[in-house]
């Protein structure tokens, strides 16, 4: 029988049918029916099929071991955030929210004590970022590990070109027996997400602008607790409300205060005046 417009999806999902795992047979038989329903709608020219081919293309020939252009372009399309948001609707509304890890998280961060200052090369606002991490009861988690990273003043990340050194701006610290963590830094800067790419030109092509609001990343893991990957926002940052990757979550903004108080300040190592964020982090337990 002839390939036809009417039997296209009935054509390829006759061939799927031996797939022995039926997790893979419904999730392809599911886009097969999406794809060439949107093709009858979109209906592309063989021209416009070649470009879109060239699009995605060069976006695999952009990924090398430090640059993943596929998470980037499912982050610009929603596609990242509607993942993560149906994962988070699993879990214990008590956790604190999840969102995107983006691709500047690294394996090898830096182990510091609870306190260090984790962008000593970094010239900007000093400011103190201390919470706890707690179980859904409010008990405190000692012992959790959190990897934090962050863009420096300037919008960048160490692993981009700004002449940072490895692991500024990241840090691996263990909480203490009252489940507390803190650690000095720079209030980080709002950035564009990385446009040299064919993801970059897609923002071009729709008007789209590539910031991100300031944000400090946080990976969090707790002995028989769900892993937390999240961020806290600034709450003053441009871009708040206009996130490139749709990460951004009322509950993870926080306000960086401004403190002024000399004795404070000397007690943690930082200049006077300095800025103060507070950010309290619930994990769920495993299996809940
Ligand atoms: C980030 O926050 O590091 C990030 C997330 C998604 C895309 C680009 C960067
Ligand atoms: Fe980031």
């Amino acid at each position: 029988m002839d390939f036809s417009e009417q039997d296209s999806v009935a054509a390829v999902r006759s061939s799927l049918a031996s797939t022995p795992d039926p997790r893979l047979r419904e999730v392809l038989d599911s886009l097969v029916e999406h794809l060439h329903e949107w093709l009858r709608d979109v209906r592309p020219s063989l021209a416009e099929w070649e470009r879109g081919i060239e699009f995605l293309t060069a976006v695999g020939q952009k990924c090398d071991e430090h640059r993943q252009e596929f998470i980037l372009l499912s982050d610009v399309l929603g596609a990242s955030m509607l993942v993560e948001t149906m994962e988070a609707a699993r879990q214990s509304a008590d956790a604190t929210a999840s969102t995107v890890l983006g691709p500047f998280h690294v394996v090898e961060a830096p182990e510091r004590e609870l306190g260090a200052d984790i962008s000593p090369s970094s010239d900007g606002d000093p400011c103190l970022v201390r919470g706890r991490v707690l179980a859904a009861d409010g008990t405190p988690v000692a012992g959790a590990q959190l990897d934090v990273w962050q863009a420096n003043a300037r919008g960048a990340y160490d692993v981009q070109d700004d002449g940072q050194p490895l692991g500024n701006g990241r840090g691996l610290f263990t909480t203490d027996e009252a489940g507390w963590f803190w650690f000095r830094t720079v209030v980080p800067s709002h950035y564009p997400i990385p446009t040299d790419g064919p993801v970059g030109e897609l923002l071009r092509a729709t008007a789209r602008h590539p910031y991100r609001p300031a944000h400090i990343h946080f990976l969090v893991q707790a002995a028989g607790h769900v892993p937390l990957t999240t961020h806290v926002f600034v709450a003053d940052s441009p871009y708040i409300d206009q996130d490139a990757v749709f990460a951004v979550k009322r509950s993870l903004i926080r306000e960086f205060e401004p403190v002024d108080d000399a004795e404070l300040a000397e007690r943690h190592g930082l200049a006077n005046p300095f800025r103060c964020a507070t950010f309290d982090i619930t994990v769920q337990p495993v299996g809940s």
